[in-house]
């Protein structure tokens, strides 16, 4: 299908300024015309606007409510018409709290086409804390617990009132930093977490070969890609950087087995920012690992 961008500016539910600078990172990488070598058709829809980071210590144990879900409304508003009219969104953030909006609307379109959904959470963080357990109050650490039900109404009933996700629709790849409470949560809710002990052992092949388990032809494959995931060493343009991520080789594998299933309905590229990067090296690596997601090899594969 054909693609549409859609860029988010802001930096609303993160701790450190600037993310809202990603969209342009990446346009300025190439990433329009990358897509356009793999002969996909794509449309640059522009940017959201929304409210503006106040920059407020968290109240009652969030940073910034009102603007999360006044950014998260728009989001899902423009990933929804764009599913509706038969594009395939690439959510250009922006923080990741953003994946609320555009997941909550993914998790709606499927609900109604009656298609299976599997959403692939590229990521250093669990990203599921509550009001309750979280150390910052940051919503960008909160997204994944907010889709599941646990989390304010403003946010877990953005797209209705039945949690956007069961936890057995995610798996969770490369997370290396889970906090105190957020660890108990996560394992009681069950979520099916690839952490990077686990991809050390069995390597990338087979962590992903599980984590695509079940994908049909029935399936909506959803790829949350915060670009913290990667070994900062190849990645310093992010504000939560934890080292230990995949290498490039690692990285590249996996969003080549991604593109192997021919599913990928819906993208998030987050959590990139410019004000931490050199020479917008971080956005060109993301770049040329979207190109792989979308199936740019070296040879020709069967
Ligand atoms: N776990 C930390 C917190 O909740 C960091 C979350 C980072 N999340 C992200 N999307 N980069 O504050
Ligand atoms: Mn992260
Ligand atoms: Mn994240
Ligand atoms: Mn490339």
């Amino acid at each position: 299908p054909p693609v549409a961008l859609i860029g988010a500016p802001t930096d609303i539910g993160a701790g450190h300024r600037g993310a809202s600078m990603g969209p342009e990172a990446l346009r300025v990488a190439g990433i329009a015309h990358a897509l356009e070598e793999r002969g996909l058709q794509v449309v640059d829809r522009g940017n959201l606007v929304g409210p503006m980071n106040p920059w407020q210590p968290p109240k009652a144990g969030y940073r910034h409510l009102d603007e999360v879900v006044a950014w998260n409304r728009s989001v899902a508003d423009a990933i929804y018409r764009e599913l509706g009219q038969g594009y395939l969104p690439i959510m250009l953030g922006g923080d990741h709290c953003l994946a609320m909006g555009s997941i909550g609307a993914v998790a709606r379109w499927c609900t109604e086409q009656g298609r299976k959904l599997r959403v692939l959470w590229l990521d250093a963080h669990a990203d599921f804390n509550t009001s309750v357990i979280t150390p910052s109050g940051n919503i960008h650490g909160m997204p994944v617990a907010c889709l599941c039900g646990y989390g304010p109404r403003e946010l877990t009933e953005l797209n209705g009132p039945a949690p956007a996700l069961r936890p057995d629709q995610i798996r969770q790849i490369g997370i290396r930093s889970v906090d105190p409470g957020e660890k108990k949560l996560v394992r009681d809710v069950g979520l099916d977490i690839y952490d990077m002990r686990y991809i050390d052992e069995i390597g990338v092949k087979r962590a992903m070969e599980e984590a695509l388990e079940g994908v049909d032809a029935d399936t909506h494959l959803h790829v949350s890609f915060d670009v913290d995931f990667l070994d900062p060493s190849i990645a310093p343009g992010v504000g939560t950087r934890v080292r230990g991520g995949p290498n490039y080789r690692e990285a590249q594998l996996v969003m080549e087995m991604i593109a192997d299933t021919g599913r990928v309905g819906s993208v998030d590229i987050v959590e990139l920012n410019p004000a931490f990067d050199k020479r917008n090296m971080t956005a060109k690596l993301a770049v040329d690992l979207v190109e792989s997601l979308f199936g740019k090899s070296t040879l020709m594969r069967e």
